[in-house]
């Protein structure tokens, strides 16, 4: 079932979320099976479960867009083992349609996390995908890419988001 993306301005956005402990859940599955279903329904690379309103660590990737089915990442729990170099590129999100802006990540990253089935995987990331998981791990403790521009930056797309959010155009 395709959900409702939420956009910036939703406090679940900016929380931490919280662990998932419980691996024979059909809810689990189901959330997932949702987020791919709303991503690629969105045309995105990534999607993080509170942009979907719920407050819970995972995420799914695929950076050919649904090109290439053993490209499909689902990351639970992450956390980042290291880090290396450092990239610049264009970022958006689905919860900020409508603004990219450059941001500096890593260029690669070792990354642990869960897999659907709750066993432990360790995962490398270059370039493009090195700046999904890092997008997404953000996403998973409350941070969104705009935290990573210049506070003036910052500023003026959230006054852009005011007049679009006064003009019903920010739902
Ligand atoms: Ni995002």
């Amino acid at each position: 079932m395709v959900r409702k993306i939420l956009k910036y301005g939703e406090p679940v956005l900016e929380q931490k979320a919280e662990p998932i402990t419980d691996f024979n859940d059909t809810e689990l599955s189901e959330l997932i099976a949702d987020m791919w279903e709303t991503m690629y329904a969105a045309k995105g690379v990534g999607l993080a479960a509170p942009q979907i309103g719920l407050s819970k660590r995972v995420s799914v990737i695929d950076i050919t867009v649904g090109e290439d089915e053993s490209k499909k990442i689902v990351i639970i729990n992450p956390e980042i083992v290291s880090t290396e170099g450092k990239q610049t590129g264009e970022e958006g999100c689905l919860s900020l349609p409508g603004f990219r802006e450059p941001v500096t990540r890593a260029n690669k990253i070792t990354l642990r996390a869960q897999n659907e089935k709750g066993e432990t995987v360790e995962l490398v990331g270059e370039e493009l995908l090195a700046r999904a998981f890092l997008h997404e791990i953000d996403h998973l403790n409350g941070i969104l890419f705009i935290n990573h521009l210049s506070a003036l930056k910052r500023d003026i797309i959230r006054r852009k988001i005011k007049k679009l959010q006064k003009a019903g155009e920010w739902e």
